[in-house]
């Protein structure tokens, strides 16, 4: 008999129709009832076993996690919690799993630390949060597809093993097949990158963004959405070595166009997964609010995970630029009361307490900050003509920061004129050779282009409520950890 996914079964509710279920269990209660889970649906099915009917060799062998098929009649449930059970009439143990042994993993019905979860990354897909979490994952990730192919932008494949280390986004992580105890040396004692594979230094990818832009000025609207890596040693909530992004770009558009992108996309993939994925948003909603109880009133969230959601889809971004932020913080209680770690004037990087600040207690929704100081922002942002009020160079960048996330997007338009460009590259002591290719697209029918990065995870943290980037992506890869 063909398997019916539960998720259908549950939407079906075909009573008495005669149905087979595979999954695992999740409990199995009074020898009687086993509560079953496939995955296609955070909700289990009811089996009902009459034992009399069944052979009690294969009832020992249903236990918690073990994986089993179902055959029986479908039909309104008894009890409470459920439309609809399944009146076994055959059960078949397909994996045993030894309760001793589950009794010691993340499978054992009962509240685990997040970090015991994380040590059982191969086990804890079986939870119903981490279920839960990459449904969701699933759904963002498509959601994002559908967005860019429905706009009209073609989704660009860009290479993660790169030779240029030109972005500077962040430290790279090496590519080589050269022998670490005995690599060729030249004359001078330094390694001959010559003889490695490549022929030429190589690392693993911190951005598509550059090759991005190449295609960007040949098919107008492109997206890249694939993985990159940073070598910094950050260990916090938010930042992994291995982790997804994805990155718009858009030829004959400007900053003002960008931010109204990423405006539009943030919002309509917020909204696709309170379409779609309803159960899990719930489940997670209802975990946090419990979560949220156990602790003191200042580290509760504000709003529960789906108004928070709501919120944002139903109001637009505060935009201002890092001038104005510069002038808000400087008014702000934190400031006058001496509260902020890091010095806040013109001309130094917002930190995280200051984007916490602007955020979480002064807007208390998305913030879209543009125009920041040239000197510490990369060397393809669009240089802005001076302002009248504002100290210093600035560019066309922005940054866009969600409550309880942070920066989440970044990205600017793109210095388009050959000769500023060029003089950039100059000033920031990248050698011409290795940007070449990205320079000469300036020469051949150059226009104001602009796209962003949008981090992955992040996008998964806000809309799942998870307070940690390792709890949203299966296998993190972060310092000294690189287990599964
Ligand atoms: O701000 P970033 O470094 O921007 C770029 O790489 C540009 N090339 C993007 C562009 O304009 N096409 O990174 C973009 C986003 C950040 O806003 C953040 O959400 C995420 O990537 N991100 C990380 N996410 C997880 N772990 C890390 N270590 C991250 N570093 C950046
Ligand atoms: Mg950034």
């Amino acid at each position: 008999m063909k398997r019916t996914e539960i998720k259908q079964l549950l939407a079906e509710e075909k009573i008495g129709a005669e149905v087979n279920v595979k999954g695992w269990v999740k409990a199995f209660r009074s020898n009687r009832f086993i509560q079953i889970n496939d995955g296609s649906t955070i909700k289990n099915i009811q089996a009902v076993v009459d034992f009399e009917k069944i052979d009690e060799s294969v009832l020992s062998k249903v236990s918690t996690a073990a994986a089993v098929s179902v055959t029986g009649n479908v039909v309104a449930s008894q009890g409470s919690g459920q439309s609809i059970e399944i009146e076994v009439s055959a059960i078949e143990v397909l994996g045993e799993a030894n309760p001793d042994e589950v009794s010691k993993t993340v499978m054992q019905p009962k509240k685990h630390s997040m970090e015991f979860l994380r040590e059982q990354a191969h086990l804890r897909f079986r939870t119903n949060t981490f279920g839960a979490v990459f449904r969701i994952r699933h759904a963002v990730a498509y959601a994002i597809h559908k967005y860019f192919n429905d706009n009209g932008y073609y989704y660009i494949h860009t290479p993660i093993v790169t030779g240029s280390d030109a972005e500077g986004a962040g430290e790279m992580f090496r590519v080589s097949t050269l022998d670490p105890k005995n690599p060729p040396l030249k004359d001078d004692g330094s390694v001959n990158w010559e003889e490695d594979f490549f022929g030429k230094e190589t690392n693993l990818t911190v951005s598509g963004q550059l090759e991005a832009e190449l295609a960007a000025l040949a098919l107008s609207k492109v997206y890249t959405f694939g993985p990159t890596f940073r070598a910094e040693n950050s260990n916090t909530a938010r930042h992994l070595a291995e982790f997804w992004m994805i990155e718009p770009e858009v030829a004959f558009a400007d900053i003002v166009d960008n931010m109204d992108l990423a405006e539009d996309f943030l919002t309509y993939v917020v909204k696709y997964i309170m379409e779609n994925n309803a159960d899990d948003l719930e489940f997670l909603n209802e975990r946090e609010v419990k979560e949220d109880s156990t602790k003191p009133q200042a580290e509760r969230n504000e709003m529960p995970l789906i108004e928070r959601l709501k919120f944002v889809v139903e109001n637009n971004f505060e935009r201002i630029t890092y001038t104005e932020a510069i002038n808000i913080l400087l008014n702000s209680k934190p400031y006058k009361k001496n509260k902020f770690k890091f010095p806040v004037e013109w001309g130094s990087d917002l930190q995280s307490e200051h984007e916490r600040f602007l955020v979480e207690k002064h807007f208390n929704k998305p913030v879209i900050i543009t125009d920041y100081p040239a000197s510490f922002k990369a060397f393809y942002m669009r240089l802005n003509e001076k302002k009248d009020g504002v100290p210093g160079d600035t560019v066309a960048a922005m940054d866009i920061l969600f409550p309880g996330i942070g920066e989440i997007i970044g990205g600017s338009q793109r210095e388009e004129r050959y000769d500023v460009l060029k003089q950039k590259i100059a000033e920031f002591n990248i050698p011409e050779e290795e940007l070449w290719w990205y320079l000469e697209t300036r020469k051949f029918g150059t226009v104001p282009h602009a796209g962003f990065g949008l981090g992955f995870e992040r996008m998964v943290m806000f809309v799942t409520g998870m307070t940690n980037i390792r709890d949203v992506i299966p296998f993190p890869r972060t310092p000294k950890k690189a287990e599964f």
